[in-house]
């Protein structure tokens, strides 16, 4: 059965991709019709005329409402029935689910749990987002034919990235040094310093060292599937506050999961950095070995996904670096089950 948490923030789709038409996305192994109101607020309902479940994707958007493409019935953007051709009264169960949806970080955001539970201050927070002296690219997105918490298992092991990634971030002398593993009431973190070491070429080329630096790696994963990467690097013997680490050379990649059904998922991401902010060829530097090193991840994780559909089993033996992985599994796992007794799906 699938594991998804369904009282959470999802990124349904980027802000572009939203409007005034009606675009269709399966969110969670359900249906969802979006659309941006004129008001230019989004929408989505359950794409699925609640008649003879015709897909209401593939009607017509007409002012704030849905017109279905089969016999013309009509919703707003509550869900709620606002006209039936050729019959006056409108029976009660003649409405379509309603998700509630934000707006935020340039994406529009779905709650596919309990309405009434929504809370926009939940999304989880982009650190530097849009301010000056940081460079954002945004707007990305990978269709990966995999379950999900494959994904989460891999974005937060450091270890695979010697071998999967050999020719994009990979091959950096770190494959010995330990990773910690540390847990919060809604996240898992996995991090690493690796201390006293000849800048890597992307410091060479974007920062500014002395001579030796002190290089981070911090791997978050936010419930439900929320992934960021806060990575950068220090002139070795400098104090590592905060503050110190945003003058020396920082990036935040970001990856919003989002499950379409049990063995695919939409994948959204950004990288937020502090290096050349404005340059547009940093930016697709960034935008090329991004989408490389994913590409690698995604090539992985299909094959691996199409293995454990053939013999139905995830994991044969578990290792030391599974740690992270497994309490972001555990953590999962609780949270469904809290969900069950009020889940209405
Ligand atoms: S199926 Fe939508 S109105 Fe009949
Ligand atoms: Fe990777």
């Amino acid at each position: 059965m699938a594991q998804f948490i369904r009282n959470a923030w999802y990124v349904a789709a980027w802000s572009e991709e939203v409007q005034r038409k009606l675009l269709p996305r399966t969110i969670l192994n359900e249906p969802v019709v979006m659309y941006r109101r004129e008001n230019g607020e989004p929408a989505a309902l359950l794409d699925s005329c609640p008649h003879k479940l015709a897909p209401l994707s593939l009607g017509e958007l007409k002012g704030d409402d849905v017109e279905c493409g089969y016999h013309g019935m009509m919703f707003d953007c509550t869900g709620k029935c606002s006209r039936i051709p050729g019959q006056p009264n409108i029976p009660p169960s003649a409405k379509v689910r309603a998700f509630p949806v934000v707006e935020r970080y340039n994406a529009v955001w779905i709650w596919m749990g309990e309405p009434e539970l929504a809370d926009p201050s939940q999304i989880v927070e982009v650190p530097h987002y849009g301010e000056d002296g940081w460079g954002l690219v945004d707007g990305q997105y990978l269709h990966f034919k995999s379950n999900y918490l494959n994904i989460t298992d891999n974005l937060v092991d450091p270890a695979h990235t010697t071998y999967v990634h050999k020719r994009t971030i990979g091959g950096a002398s770190a494959s010995d040094v330990s990773v910690k593993v540390e847990q919060g009431d809604s996240h898992v973190l996995a991090y690493r310093w690796i201390k006293d070491e000849p800048p890597v070429p992307l410091f060479e080329k974007m920062g500014n060292f002395k001579g030796n630096t002190d290089r981070w790696q911090y791997y978050y994963l936010h419930m439900p599937s929320v992934s960021y990467v806060d990575f950068g690097g220090i002139d070795t013997g400098v104090e590592p506050t905060e503050d110190n680490k945003d003058k020396g050379l920082r990036s935040y990649s970001f990856n919003f999961l989002t499950p379409e059904t049990d063995s695919t998922t939409h994948y959204f991401w950004l990288h937020v950095r502090n290096y050349h902010p404005t340059n547009e060829d940093v930016d697709r530097d960034v935008e090329h070995l991004m989408t490389l090193t994913f590409n690698e991840d995604l090539d992985i994780l299909e094959e691996i996904q199409k293995e454990q559909d053939r013999t139905g089993i995830r994991e044969r033996v578990r290792l030391g670096i599974d740690n992270a992985p497994a309490r972001i599994r555990k953590m999962v796992e609780r949270r469904v089950a809290a969900e069950q007794p009020t889940d209405s799906a």
